[in-house]
């Protein structure tokens, strides 16, 4: 039977053997917003009806401010379950799930409501026999996760310790602050509640199989990894392109922009995963030092590189799939006059043997004309070339695309011969689309929360990551609004488009361009 399933679907396996929880309280705070509604419940309820389900006495705690009964969240929950979890609605497995369901109103500044929250914990803890594990979810707006985690410890309810009975976890969502200042004091507010090995910093990007995927296809097959460096990959480009606009975030995005938004994070995370050595092993920690040594070869970009190799744009009304959108200024909660980029193209250098001469373009915006993220990693055409005067050198490079979103996936672009009497050359795509698999692959807010469950830290960010990928967003930050801004404006761009022509300079002056996606 395991053989036959292993032949039909190789994927069905890898899934299930990665499982195994013990029982635990997930705290949720911030549980009547958006996040928990759309990912957090949808993806617990993905877990437990799965295979193997998770633990019975695995128990959900809602917290946020409003005072809402069991039955009010629990009704919350079932309307996202059924319209955002990957596993269809089930009502005899909704009754089930329901019953690990509950809420808890606290105001995140009120330390007795914290200290009736742990009474409560307690409860269900010796109710179910759940041995003290707790995870504590911070799915609520940035400035409350200090305050929730020194809540917490004045309340008793952390035990300081990665190696006792039982465990307490944090997991504290993004923004993870809005500069390396910020990020800094924030670490140090959180590490004097929690130990760093108790703390897990969300980038959903990293939960996605692909970005997985990309460990794999380096580190296990003997194809790739002699040819992964500047002698053969002429560049890198990853595009992280988004269609909607800013929708009802307009005030949160004035804030932040693209930079902060998308680059800090998820790009530079995209970047150390295609960059980085192999590790001395799959432990979090050694797949966490390779990480920080990219960003420590990437470094900090001078007033000089900003201007010449970051674009910032924002999107002015056009056409997206047919559909009008509005001025970007014209949106709700931002400024007529705002300086925030919807958009970001930028070069950079990774300073070490295996990268010097490849560059890596990175571009990101909102209201492009397709929701599509994908790393593709264009190689060098052969030294010599044996079917020149047969169009060979004008045919595009062997390239490989790591599709992140939609329709995950990985394609590999090489030349071959037309079948026919003449010698004639052709670039295919040899595809991998995970759709080809009967399953779904796993919500990445799944695998982060099984990974929490388990312990397993490798899909999270360390606090020295953050803080330096926060320095290089910090620096461009510092061009752009200091002297050298007036050499880095902001350009707009029509949406529904690639975003600013001078995006496509930035490129096609070193003789590349962008993919079209
Ligand atoms: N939404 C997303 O898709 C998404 C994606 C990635 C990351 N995130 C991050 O996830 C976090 C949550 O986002 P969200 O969109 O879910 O936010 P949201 O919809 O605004 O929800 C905020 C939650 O915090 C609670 N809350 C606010 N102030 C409180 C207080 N003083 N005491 C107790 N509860 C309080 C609210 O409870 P009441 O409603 O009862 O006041 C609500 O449950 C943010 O850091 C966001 O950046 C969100």
């Amino acid at each position: 039977m395991q053989a036959n399933l292993t032949l039909d679907n190789p994927l069905r396996v890898g899934l299930s053997e990665a499982r195994t929880v013990e029982p635990c309280i997930v705290v949720i705070f911030g549980a009547t917003g958006d996040l928990t509604q759309r990912k957090l419940l949808p993806a617990l309820y993905s877990l437990a009806a799965d295979q193997p389900p998770l633990p019975n006495n695995l128990m959900i705690v809602g917290v946020a401010r409003r005072p809402w009964t069991n039955e009010q969240f629990r009704k919350y929950a079932e309307d996202g379950i059924k319209e955002h979890a990957r596993q269809p609605y089930s009502e005899a497995l909704w009754e089930t799930f329901a019953q690990r369901v509950s809420y808890e109103q606290v105001e995140f500044g009120d330390t007795e409501a914290f200290e009736r929250l742990g009474a409560r914990l307690n409860e269900i803890d010796a109710e179910h026999g759940i041995g003290g594990n707790r995870i504590f979810y911070l799915a609520t707006a940035p400035e409350y996760y200090s305050t929730i985690a020194a809540n917490l410890g004045k309340a008793n309810m952390v035990e300081r310790t990665v190696s006792g009975p039982s465990y307490c976890r944090l997991v504290v969502e993004k923004p993870f602050g809005r500069d390396q200042a910020s990020a800094a004091e924030l670490n140090g507010e959180l590490n004097k509640v929690f130990k760093e090995d108790q703390i897990y910093r969300i980038d959903h990007y990293l939960g996605k199989e692909t970005v997985q995927n990309i460990l794999v296809m380096r580190f296990s097959n003997t194809i790739f990894e002699p040819i992964w460096s500047a002698d053969h990959i002429d560049h890198v480009q990853i595009t992280v392109a988004e269609s909607i606009g800013v929708e009802n975030r307009g005030g949160y995005y004035e804030e932040s922009g693209a930079l902060r938004d998308m680059v800090q994070n998820h790009m530079l995370q995209l970047v150390t995963l295609v960059a980085m050595d192999q590790p001395l092993s799959l432990a979090a920690n050694d797949i966490r030092q390779r990480k920080v040594e990219v960003l420590r070869e990437i470094g900090i970009m001078s007033e000089r590189d900003v201007v010449n190799n970051v674009v910032r744009g924002q999107y002015e009304a056009g056409q997206v799939n047919y559909q009008p959108a509005i001025d970007y200024r014209d949106e709700q909660g931002v400024s007529e006059h705002s300086q925030t980029e919807t958009f970001v193209a930028l070069k950079l250098a990774i300073n070490s043997q295996r990268w010097a001469g490849t560059p890596f373009y990175l571009r990101t915006g909102k209201r492009l004309p397709e929701r599509v993220s994908e790393i593709a990693v264009k190689f060098k055409r052969p030294r010599f070339s044996l079917f020149k005067d047969l169009g060979g050198d004008a045919l595009p490079s062997n390239l490989l695309s790591l599709r992140i979103q939609p329709n995950e996936g990985i394609s590999l672009r090489f030349d071959v011969k037309l079948p026919g009497q003449t010698m004639q050359l052709r670039a295919m795509n040899m595809d991998f689309a995970y759709g080809k698999f009967d399953t779904t692959p796993p919500e990445a807010y799944e695998r982060l929360l099984l990974d929490a469950m388990r312990g397993d830290s490798t899909l999270f960010t360390r606090r020295e990551e953050t803080e330096m990928a926060w320095g290089f967003v910090d620096a461009i930050e510092s061009a752009w609004h200091g002297g050298a801004g007036a050499n880095s404006p902001l350009v707009p761009y029509t949406s529904g488009t690639w975003g600013p022509r001078k995006a496509m300079e930035l490129i096609e002056r070193d003789g590349r361009s962008w993919r079209r996606l």
